[in-house]
């Protein structure tokens, strides 16, 4: 079974998991993206290719945020929500100031541009989007734009930089994603897996 990981931090807490289930450590040698280990093939990918990667059946599951998931509006089945990586999509802007709120068409800066188009679009509010790809924060700071669609997690980012959350748009977290042509294929062994894996995040 091939499983796809997003490179960092939620994938060392997954492969944590896998040791906990199998008691073998499961660690991707240096700058290595292919790691196999008893039957899984596990892929070092990055975050946003994570679920392209299941989507083509490259790999048969993955895991990867709800947030990218609703952004690429991706062809997957959710099999499970991890509980890791939880933030929030929210619309995002300078501190004390609303006036945003005021303008007949909104200026928003986003790397997840469909989910900003999507929500402004849903209250009836013409928006202009401009897609960044980082460091977010820094148009409404310069005047590229009147508000963000960003992830917050801690808060600290917006903070540093006299900006404050608005609006929340959604609630995200690590999900438990499959290939449905290899769901069905595997389906026992994507099941058991699945099982063991909240079992092991229950701490069963
Ligand atoms: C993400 C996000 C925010 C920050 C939020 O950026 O775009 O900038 O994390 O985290 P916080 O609420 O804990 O401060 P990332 O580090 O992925 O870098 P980016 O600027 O390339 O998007």
């Amino acid at each position: 079974m091939k499983i796809a990981l997003p490179k960092g931090r939620i994938a060392e807490e997954v492969l944590e998991i896998f040791k906990k289930i199998f008691n073998e450590d499961f660690i991707f040698e240096n700058r290595k993206l292919i790691m196999k280990k008893n039957n899984f093939t596990f892929l070092n990918v990055r975050n946003w290719d994570v679920a392209t990667y299941v989507e083509k059946q490259a790999a048969d599951i993955g895991v990867v945020g709800a947030d990218v998931i609703t952004e690429l509006d991706s062809d997957v089945l959710e099999l499970l929500d991890l509980g890791l990586g939880k933030c929030r999509v929210s619309v995002a802007g300078i501190k004390n100031d609303n006036n945003y709120k005021n303008k007949t068409r909104i200026k928003v800066a986003s790397k997840l541009t469909n989910i900003a188009k999507t929500y402004f679009s849903k209250k009836g509010i013409p928006t202009e989007i401009i897609k960044l790809n980082g460091s977010i924060e820094l148009a409404p700071l310069v005047g590229l734009s009147d508000v963000i669609v960003d992830i917050v997690q801690t808060g600290g980012t917006l903070k540093e930089n006299g900006m404050e959350e608005k609006e929340i748009i959604m609630h995200s977290s690590a999900r438990l994603i499959a290939n449905k042509n290899s769901f069905i294929l595997k389906k026992e062994e994507i099941l058991a897996l699945t099982k063991k894996i909240e079992d092991a995040i229950n701490g069963a």
